[in-house]
């Protein structure tokens, strides 16, 4: 009793099965280790830490070789084995449990991995694990400000206490480590794509390296995102123009006092000419010229340049879907191979549903990483439980046609498809200062199932929902499936009361709750009216050739699926066409009954999820319990208040009634 959440999926609860109790302690004599290395010791204090907690034993160190049986052996494979250099093997040999790898970090999540089977109580007979990494580049983005605050963060302000830094080196940082590493994940950009240009100070880059130190022990290197006016603003040359001698020159000598600092320094982040950042085209150059200047910089080290491509402009009669593409698909093949172009899911922002962004598979010759937001912003920030595998996999899993059928979304990731030699996924990340991390301690489950998914975009979504389950709420089976079942329609019914059928966008300023009457901004694509389109005919924006035409950035086959407003699926339906409120949909029902029907059951399916978070109270850790529940209750009002501005907004249209079986009760 009495867990507040910080040891996430790490807990380590006593081994109950007296058989299986018995059998680890077979294996508890000793650790061996390869070598001294700082991974190496990392992966024997996480094995003291886990024996410690599981079955209560003191497991010591050694270095020597002998022939002794009875404990763990960690084995570093020469280089020139056929494995992948992430990669791992658990298995017993000569009576010993032995994680081989050529990598320190292979041995790591291979530690990992032997104590998530221990932390589910799984027998060590025929054991036989492997694993190995599909995506090179596995990392969180961390939207923190200097100041600690956290561009849409909702779990508190920032993990980095950049006023303590470098002298004070927070005990969490190591935990933060630890939780990545134990899902794989092997970076971390520490600070906001809205970047600040002092990070690319002396002062910050000194406490920037002490977080690297913590970083590097467990296989994750850090990352900065970066000013592109830094030297402008920060070096006083009179312009950032990236085809400048001066700039160039600027940045090179940058990167250089980095890696003084930083050895073995990740890379930069980069959004530019994006929601008025500045880059490259403010002096008439293109996104390549910006990141292969930047590339150039980093071609003595091993970093890279991770470079947006989440870029839209200001204009009424555009349609913002077509953006990137449009500015990006030219420059295919014009990038230095040291770039990744980093690509949201979506062609918007984030959306509780988006088809996948049309830039993936039509960069051939271009890396493209795929950038999924874990922290929710247009999720209901941390008082909705949503479950955002769902989002990961429906994108991953969707079919680009690009070489013909199978040509999906994780196959660009993955490089598979095109061949990339570098690949990432990345996750924005929910993290903050709050003692259980996320806020809502459903969504620390968001932060396992991106980690999984950029280790093994194959696993399902309910795979994921299970372990986590186990891991980190409750081992008593009835209750997990309860709580399984919860996560795995938390999503749809999310999307039932905030945007159904494919309605997106109606949040204007922090993004949380749905105005959709806003028609004034600082800019007509930032108002609600721009996306849901609603007027007296219908709902919905027209991107058939009729209407903005960005169906014609997807391949024929894709084309074919959502062309035809009585083909398309529901739940994409008005992301493409422009329905009448009479017409008759796939369900039978009119638009405007279809609408209110799914906001009415999306909202009191939250009771629903109430029932099932209940239904395990008895197996669950009373805090954890009572703190769902209660968020629980906040998501029901929130669900009912959300439904009734979307109703009341878009019957001044429909002018319709509620049909019947909706009506709120009296
Ligand atoms: C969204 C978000 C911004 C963020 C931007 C980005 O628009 O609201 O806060 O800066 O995405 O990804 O760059």
């Amino acid at each position: 009793d009495g867990d507040d959440g910080y040891r996430l999926w790490l807990r380590y609860e006593p081994v109950t099965d007296p058989v299986v109790k018995g059998e680890y302690l077979k294996f508890s004599a000793f650790i061996r280790q390869s070598g001294k290395g700082e991974i190496m010791q990392s992966a024997s204090q996480e094995l003291q830490k886990g024996f410690k907690s599981l079955v209560n034993r003191n497991i010591s160190r050694t270095n020597s070789s002998g022939n002794m049986s009875g404990g763990i052996v960690f084995k570093l494979l020469p280089r020139t084995t056929s494995v992948d250099d992430e990669g791992y093997r658990i298995q017993l040999a000569g009576g010993n449990v032995e994680i081989s790898s050529k990598s320190e970090s292979g041995i790591l999540y291979g530690t990992f991995a032997l104590l998530k089977h221990m932390q589910m109580q799984r027998p060590l007979k025929n054991l036989n694990i492997t694993g190995s990494p599909k995506v090179r580049y596995r990392m969180l983005n961390h939207w923190d400000n200097p100041d600690g605050s956290i561009e849409r963060g909702y779990a508190g302000s920032s993990l980095w206490k950049w006023y303590e830094l470098p002298e004070r080196v927070d005990p969490r940082y190591m935990d933060y480590a630890r939780a990545n590493a134990s899902l794989g994940i092997n970076g971390t950009v520490l600070n906001n794509v809205n970047a600040s240009a002092r990070f690319m100070s002396q002062e910050y880059i000194v406490k920037v390296a002490a977080i690297a130190d913590v970083m590097r022990r467990y296989g994750i290197k850090t990352y900065l995102s970066v000013y592109f006016a830094a030297p402008k603003t920060l070096g006083g040359l009179p312009t950032s123009d990236p085809l400048d001698p001066s700039v160039r020159a600027w940045w090179k000598e940058k990167v250089a006092q980095i890696y003084k600092e930083i050895p073995d320094f990740g890379g930069f982040l980069v959004k530019a000419n994006s929601e008025g950042e500045p880059g490259p085209q403010d002096y008439g150059r293109t996104h390549a010229d910006g990141a292969n200047m930047l590339a150039e910089a980093f071609s003595p080290y091993d970093g890279i340049v991770i470079w947006r491509a989440f870029v839209y402009k200001a204009d009424p009669n555009a349609d913002r879907f077509k953006a990137a593409y449009e500015e990006f698909v030219p420059l295919d093949g014009k990038f230095d191979p040291k770039v990744i172009v980093q690509v949201k899911n979506g062609p918007i922002d984030f959306q509780p549903r988006e088809p996948f962004s049309p830039l993936f598979g039509n960069m051939p010759k271009t890396p493209l990483g795929i950038e999924f937001q874990l922290t929710q912003e247009y999720l209901g920030f941390a008082t909705h439980a949503v479950y955002e595998a769902a989002i990961f996999k429906e994108c991953l899993q969707s079919d680009t046609y690009v070489n013909g059928g199978g040509s999906t979304v994780a196959k660009v990731v993955d490089g598979s498809l095109h061949g990339y030699a570098r690949t990432l996924m990345a996750g924005v990340a929910n993290t903050g200062n709050v003692r259980n991390w996320t806020g809502h301690p459903l969504a620390q489950a968001n932060w396992y199932a991106f980690g999984r998914l950029s280790w093994d975009h194959q696993l399902s979504a309910e795979q994921i929902a299970q372990e986590w389950t186990e891991l980190t709420l409750t081992r008593n089976r009835k209750a997990r499936e309860n709580i399984v079942d919860l996560m795995l329609r938390s999503r749809e019914i999310y999307v039932d009361y905030n945007t159904p059928l494919g309605l997106s966008r109606p949040w204007m300023g922090v993004h949380f709750a749905p105005e959709p009457w806003q028609n004034k901004g600082s800019r007509p694509d930032w108002t609600a009216v721009y996306y849901h389109r609603a007027d007296s005919v219908g709902l919905g924006f027209d991107r058939t050739a009729a209407g903005s035409n960005a169906l014609s950035q997807y391949r024929p086959e894709v084309q074919k699926q959502w062309n035809d407003p009585d083909k398309t699926p529901l739940s994409y339906l008005l992301w493409f066409h422009h329905i009448g409120w009479g017409k008759k949909l796939s369900t039978g029902n009119t638009l405007w009954d279809e609408l209110c029907g799914r906001l009415y059951s999306g909202a009191d399916s939250v009771m629903w999820m109430q029932k099932k978070w209940d239904l395990a109270k008895g197996n669950l850790d009373a805090q954890v319990y009572t703190d769902v529940a209660e968020r629980l209750k906040v998501q029901r009002r929130e669900a009912i208040w959300w439904r009734n501005a979307w109703v009341l907004y878009l019957q001044t249209f429909a002018k319709q009634p509620i049909p019947k079986d909706f009506q709120p009760p009296k």
